[in-house]
């Protein structure tokens, strides 16, 4: 077998805060291999960031990773020193944000940003930059990709300014591409569209995708294999069409309930967003860390805490009783309705899924 290009294993990630430290993640381990694009999905504060960022080592002054390892390429990034790291990488992998104008600058040209790409990094001359740059912004379905190179970023949609990051971050032709929420701020249209390139870029370039969403439909779209991020920890790792058939673990299973199902006809499915909150990584409970907002929870589950296991059908789960949970049994314990299009159209940062 061929090494992943990227393998976390037992990875804890901690923030030194006033008094203390928090983990923000903890025991999470997956691998991706080459052109396969792996999803992490879970609500707004269950430590999806905190991973990506430990990966290209942007903790910040405050973070660190606590346990584990990253290997990327086969080689351990954990323990060396910012240089060692930047050798290692190189190039190597790109990160896609939420936010575009993260990785643009405003008062520079967007044909003058791409081309330094390749004329730093690769030493290309003016010409031959330009040029690939201008493929580049084709293969990424800009229109009008010589007038866009003429442009300063305020001057084109977010939609179009996410296209020019996604293929900034191509023009390295990284092994890994980091792509942390990359469509959440887009309008539903236009999200569909980049998804779609996403998808069409990744069979292209045979690139490793590591995909970040709060969304699991978002994630289905474009990932082969996804993992269930709930408080800092992974709940359950599987296939996604495994997670749409037979999603084991009960955070899953409301995940679930918070996007229209795939195929359905959207305005006529109810989403029932899950009730309660995250609790923060000071404040976990202890058992299983579901359990206070879990419909199923047992006494066992508020005592012992549950570790990942895997069932017969591959997924690997941490819930003591995935057997035996039937999820088209399920009834909202409470009336809390969302109409799909509420969900569909929000654009801030998410509360409910
Ligand atoms: N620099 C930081 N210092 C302290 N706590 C942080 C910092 N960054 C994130 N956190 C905390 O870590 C947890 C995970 O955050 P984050 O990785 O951003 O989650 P997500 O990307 O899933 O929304 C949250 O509780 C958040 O408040
Ligand atoms: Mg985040």
């Amino acid at each position: 077998m061929t090494k992943p290009v990227l393998k976390v294993q037992d990875l804890a990630v901690a923030y030194k805060v006033r008094g203390g430290e928090i983990e923000a993640v903890q025991n999470v381990s997956f691998e991706i291999g080459r052109g396969e694009s792996y999803g992490i999905v879970g609500e707004s504060g269950c430590g999806k960031s905190t991973m990506a960022w430990a990966v290209l080592n942007f903790l910040g002054a405050n973070g660190y990773v606590k346990r584990g390892q990253i290997f990327f390429q086969g080689q351990n990034l954990v323990g060396k020193s910012s240089e060692e790291l930047r050798q290692l990488r190189g190039d190597q992998i790109a990160m896609v944000y939420q936010d575009p104008m993260q990785a643009l600058n405003p008062s520079m040209r967007l044909g003058d940003q791409l081309t330094e790409v390749l004329m730093v990094h690769r030493g290309m001359g003016k010409e031959a930059a330009t040029r690939r740059c201008l493929e580049m912004l084709e293969k990424v379905h800009m229109p009008d990709a010589a007038e866009v190179m003429r442009r300063y970023p305020h001057q084109i949609s977010g939609g179009q300014q996410q296209r020019v990051v996604i293929a900034m971050a191509l023009l390295n032709n990284p092994a890994l591409l980091i792509m942390d929420e990359p469509t959440t701020a887009l309008d539903v249209t236009v999200e569909a569209a980049v998804l779609d390139l996403i998808a069409e870029l990744r069979r292209e370039f045979d690139t490793a995708i590591l995909f970040i969403s709060h969304n699991l439909g978002v994630v289905a779209r474009v990932c082969d294999r996804v993992g269930v991020m709930y408080a800092g920890e992974m709940v359950e790792r599987a296939a996604v069409h495994e997670i749409f058939a037979h999603p084991q673990h009960p955070y899953t299973q409301g995940l679930m309930r918070c996007v229209p199902r795939l195929g359905a006809d959207k305005g006529s499915s109810q989403l029932h967003p899950i009730p309660g909150r995250v609790p923060p990584p000071d404040a976990r409970p202890s058992g299983c860390i579901y359990a206070p907002r879990c419909d199923y929870a047992r006494p066992k589950c508020r005592t012992e805490r549950p570790l990942l296991r895997q069932l017969a059908s591959g997924t690997v789960v941490r819930c003591h009783f995935a057997e035996e949970i039937d999820p088209s049994q399920w009834v909202p314990t409470d009336d809390i309705l969302v109409a799909p299009r509420a969900v569909a159209t929000e654009t801030a940062e998410p509360i409910l899924c």
